[in-house]
């Protein structure tokens, strides 16, 4: 395998929003990540995924995209961005942007235009159709935020016509069957190269082609989410025939030509169809991520779930393509509250996650937080939640007559609001993240859990990370190892080895609260191992007379060849 820099790095997402406020107005900007830049390469990471920082009106903070070519003006100017992207470089940090090239804002100019008249030229650069014969929509099919009546069509009186959007109302759908988009869409893309990023995460990329004909959905409705007897099917326009073909015209026009480095948002990709998009000869992208280990939906992991869905994406790309590995990102709930603990054991079970996605083969994406074992947060109202799908979801829960607690109680833990509160810097009124006030409320446990107090202590998590991160760069076999479990139907011990010429790794770790007798298999016991890692200190587990492993203790070894 043709190494490349992105097999080597680290990724940090960045939630510009909530992440620093520099001007007090109580909304994160890019001033405020250049004020932090120190901060993550003291951290180690060497690549910045910027989640949407374009133009927008915020319905889905920065996912519905009014200019791909300017700069959200809550978070600055180009020319911020620009001083950003080159101090970043001389701190050899690369920095990828969020491309959202599904759907637009329908403040978007194309859109603008495209609504105007059936002739306009922008007119095929979204998804129109007539009314059925009823004047309602073309088909059944609901939109994923559950907004307006509920239907992924929206009805426009200028043109007697709808128009779909797979998402909120105001996030159109572009139409990439229509070649001047399409162009235009390159283009774009190119004048992001030459201002200097280094490639791009695509969002939902799986859902750019649809059904021929939009067919109704056959999907019986769920009678608590679905709306007004509109259908959300997330399926409905997931992989359809034909995707492939757009991403390898993207990859012909413009990934392949440049250097830039694409990771795509796998949704609905799996181990079967992964190939298909990232294979090398396939020419399409280059890295995908899936939603197998962890996702919104998912309360929990077990040892057997973790070693199921690693060893299955590892085959897949034993020989080709590349894995992404992460828990956490600005979709989900904070990871350590659901796949750790988030009580006593906050910082054991936040370096065991950190330990089991570092080490796993792939690159290694943490998202903003996640390196201080930030947690979920509880609201009590629906007001303070911003999220639309959570509020969304909560409307319909009331619509179909659940109270208003209950609604919450189901919405909460899983609401994508838990990653968006504001980032905890210090135990300062606001966490540090801003002088005003904030846009969002901040978790309440910020005293007790921000960087300031991690950095005051060896054994914090950011401490941790820091430690982890460098391990990378001195053990090949975290890049280039085979995966191979042992203990396989270990009820709470996940073990395996990464096994490649030079090295050999050997991570342990006890994912629960107990304490669980261990007896490490005698070809273990008697290797040449030295211990890498621990979030432990003290004796070494099986070896030195310990037979047991503490409460989310995790040990990493390594015997060189
Ligand atoms: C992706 C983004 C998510 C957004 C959605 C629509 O899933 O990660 O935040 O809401 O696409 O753009």
């Amino acid at each position: 395998m043709e190494r490349k820099w992105w097999h080597e790095a680290v990724v940090y997402e960045i939630y510009c929003k909530s992440f620093c406020d520099s001007d007090g107005d109580g909304i994160g900007d890019l001033r405020g990540v250049i004020s932090k830049l120190p901060v993550l390469k003291e951290l180690g990471i060497n690549c910045i995924w910027f989640a949407p920082i374009y133009k927008s009106p915020q319905v889905d903070n920065g996912y519905d995209v009014a200019d791909y070519q300017d700069i959200e003006p809550d978070y600055g100017t180009l020319e911020d961005f620009k001083e950003l992207l080159d101090l970043a470089h001389s701190m050899g940090i690369r920095v990828i942007m969020d491309m959202v090239l599904n759907h637009s804002s329908d403040e978007h100019r194309w859109f603008q235009e495209s609504r105007k008249s059936k002739d306009n030229p922008y007119r095929n650069y979204y998804i129109w159709q007539p009314p059925k014969a009823d004047g309602s929509e073309p088909n059944n099919w609901g939109n994923y935020f559950r907004d307006g009546n509920g239907s992924a069509w929206e009805y426009d009186e200028l043109t007697g016509e709808y128009y779909l959007h797979q998402y909120a109302k105001k996030m159109p759908d572009l139409n990439w069957e229509y070649e001047p988009l399409r162009k235009e869409v390159y283009k774009m893309l190119h004048w992001w190269l030459d201002f200097g990023v280094d490639g791009f995460r695509l969002d939902v990329f799986t859902r750019f082609k649809k059904p021929e004909g939009f067919p109704d959905t056959k999907k019986a409705p769920n009678v608590i989410l679905d709306r007004n007897g509109f259908i959300m099917d997330n399926t409905m326009c997931l992989n359809v025939e034909g995707i492939h073909e757009i991403l390898h015209e993207l990859y012909t026009e413009v990934f392949g030509t440049r250097e830039c480095m694409t990771v795509g948002e796998g949704a609905g990709v799996t181990s079967q169809n992964a190939l298909g998009y990232v294979a090398k000869e396939r020419e399409e992208i280059d890295m995908v991520y899936h939603f197998e280990l962890s996702h919104r939906k998912l309360f929990s992991m077990t040892p057997e779930h973790f070693r199921k869905v690693q060893t299955e994406w590892a085959d897949v790309f034993r020989h080709n393509g590349w894995a992404v590995q992460y828990m956490s990102n600005h979709d989900s709930a904070r990871q350590v509250s659901v796949y750790g603990s988030d009580g006593i054991y906050r910082m054991p079970s936040a370096k065991l996650l950190a330990t089991l996605i570092h080490t796993s083969p792939g690159t290694p994406f943490i998202y903003q937080g996640e390196e201080i074992g930030m947690v979920n947060v509880e609201f009590d109202d629906i007001k303070d939640h911003n999220c639309c799908y959570t509020v969304g979801d909560y409307n319909s829960m009331i619509q179909s007559g659940m109270s208003a607690e209950e609604a919450l109680k189901i919405v909460g833990p899983r609401s994508r609001d838990n990653a968006r509160t504001p980032y905890q810097w210090d135990a300062s009124k606001h966490a540090g993240f801003t002088t005003g006030q904030p846009w969002m409320k901040l978790n309440p446990r910020y005293t007790e859990i921000n960087l300031e107090a991690d950095r005051k202590s060896e054994d914090s998590i950011f401490a941790y990370y820091q430690e982890m991160i460098k391990l990378r760069q001195t053990h090949p076999a975290i890049i280039e190892g085979d995966l191979r479990f042992l203990l396989e139907d270990h009820p709470q011990i996940i073990m395996y080895l990464r096994e490649c010429e030079k090295e050999t790794l050997l991570v342990i770790a006890n994912y629960s609260n107990e304490k669980i007798s261990l007896q490490l298999p005698e070809d273990i016991r008697s290797g040449k191992w030295q211990r890498v890692i621990t979030n432990v200190k003290g004796t070494i587990p099986s070896v030195d007379g310990r037979d047991y492993l503490l409460p989310w203790e995790t040990e990493v070894y390594s015997n060189t060849k």
